[in-house]
């Protein structure tokens, strides 16, 4: 058997009170893993991921979680932050306000995070985002567009392109398939804050476009039958149909405007951007076209990487959602390895770190697998590529892809 001499004995035990006082001395990560080397053990910095793990919102909340696992795993093996690792601590927020307020006090005050990707609704970030910033904790939006987010308070930027840039290019690729279209109907889903915005962009683009808006129709997101509001707009004989709403109500909606026989192009809104909406309308959800602020196909380096390492995992194109949240990782790790050439970020007490964290967040440029993004000084992205996709669906109807139109 082997015998610690009385040396080895002698050192191990100042090694472990020196990594004892270091960690103790480490006020904001408070959580212990081991690094790329696997041999030592240090205090990662934690970052909080609040998003919908369980509910309906959860076709896009978990197109989330893949993206920023992935984050964490890209990122940790080039170093993570100066040789520190990152750890993402997820907090399920499920698709209401107050599953977004708990994850938000639970990250906040227990897991003492240093920042927040997070929620997945705009709807819960207008009742989870206000404590954040209350607590001066920067939140990364990933997925919130509609209007007014930033404006929430300083500590709120966002990774997600607002709608107001978003959503027109749907109406511009659709007027481009078919120059014909002239009557127009509108769905959107009443109680979600996304989707009254994202409606009032759309119908604004209609009335630009000198098209004919012949009808709103409303709905909620927790509905599944659209008989009447469909039968509505069919009576109207529109040849564009536009929805804003998420992802099961929207396409239970294509799927049920289908059935009774509308022909025409229908646009679907970001809520309703995942290949998680093909089992819901199948094949009737061929042709729907839908906005992009990602695409698969940009050649840059880190998009590339990100593509790469998600087509491994999932057989299939990165979706926008897992690249947002990729991009919201992103964001936090380049802002703390520049802090931290600064100050060393882990002698800064959490408070101090959270809010220089929140200030080199807005002053830094960054290249994402969305293109070249920056920070405008509330918080708003500055983005400039945008794309339009339109779902094709195998001929049996089950599986389908979105393809990117030129
Ligand atoms: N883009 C959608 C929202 O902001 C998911 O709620």
């Amino acid at each position: 058997m082997f015998k610690k001499s009385i040396f080895t004995q002698i050192l191990t035990s100042f090694i472990t009170f020196a990594l004892v006082v270091a960690c103790s001395q480490n006020k904001a990560p408070n959580t212990t893993t081991s690094n790329n080397a696997g041999n030592t053990s240090t205090a990662a910095i934690p970052i909080g991921i609040a998003v919908a793990q369980t509910s309906n919102v959860s076709l896009l909340g978990q197109e989330q979680v893949i993206g920023a696992k992935i984050a964490e795993t890209f990122f940790n093996d080039k170093g993570g932050v100066n040789g520190t690792p990152i750890k993402l601590v997820f907090q399920d927020t499920a698709g209401d306000e107050q599953g977004a307020i708990n994850a938000f006090n639970t990250l906040i005050t227990q897991d003492k995070v240093v920042g927040i990707v997070g929620p997945t609704l705009s709807q819960q970030a207008f009742a989870a985002d206000p404590i954040a910033d209350r607590a001066k904790v920067p939140v990364l939006a990933p997925s919130n567009t509609a209007k007014n987010i930033p404006q929430i308070g300083d500590y709120i930027a966002r990774v997600s392109a607002p709608v107001a840039v978003v959503a027109p290019n749907a109406v511009q690729a659709a007027l481009k398939i078919n120059p014909q279209i002239k009557k127009v109907a509108v769905f959107f889903a009443q109680n979600d804050a996304f989707s009254k915005s994202e409606t009032e962009t759309f119908q604004q683009t209609v009335k630009d476009q000198k098209l004919d808006l012949v009808t709103v129709q409303k709905f909620q997101t927790t509905d599944t039958d659209f008989q009447s509001q469909a039968t509505n707009a069919m009576n109207l004989n529109p040849d564009l149909i536009i929805i804003s709403g998420l992802a099961a109500d929207g396409g239970n909606l294509v799927k049920q405007l289908r059935e009774l026989g509308y022909k025409g192009l229908i646009i679907g809104g970001n809520g309703l951007n995942t290949s998680n909406l093909l089992p819901v309308c199948k094949a009737q959800c061929d042709g729907v076209l839908i906005a992009q602020a990602y695409s698969p196909e940009l050649p840059d380096e880190i998009n590339t990487a990100f593509r790469e390492a998600y087509k491994a995992q999932n057989k299939k194109e990165p979706p926008q959602f897992s690249a947002q949240a990729f991009t919201g990782v992103q964001v936090f790790v380049e802002s703390l390895k520049a802090l931290d050439t600064q100050t060393k970020v882990n002698t800064l007490p959490l408070d101090q770190l959270r809010t220089q964290l929140n200030q080199q967040i807005l002053a830094g440029t960054y290249k994402t697998p969305l293109g070249d993004i920056a920070f405008d000084p509330e918080g708003e992205i500055k983005q400039s590529q945008f794309y339009v996709a339109q779902i094709k669906m195998d001929a049996d109807g089950t599986n389908g892809k979105f393809t990117f139109l030129k």
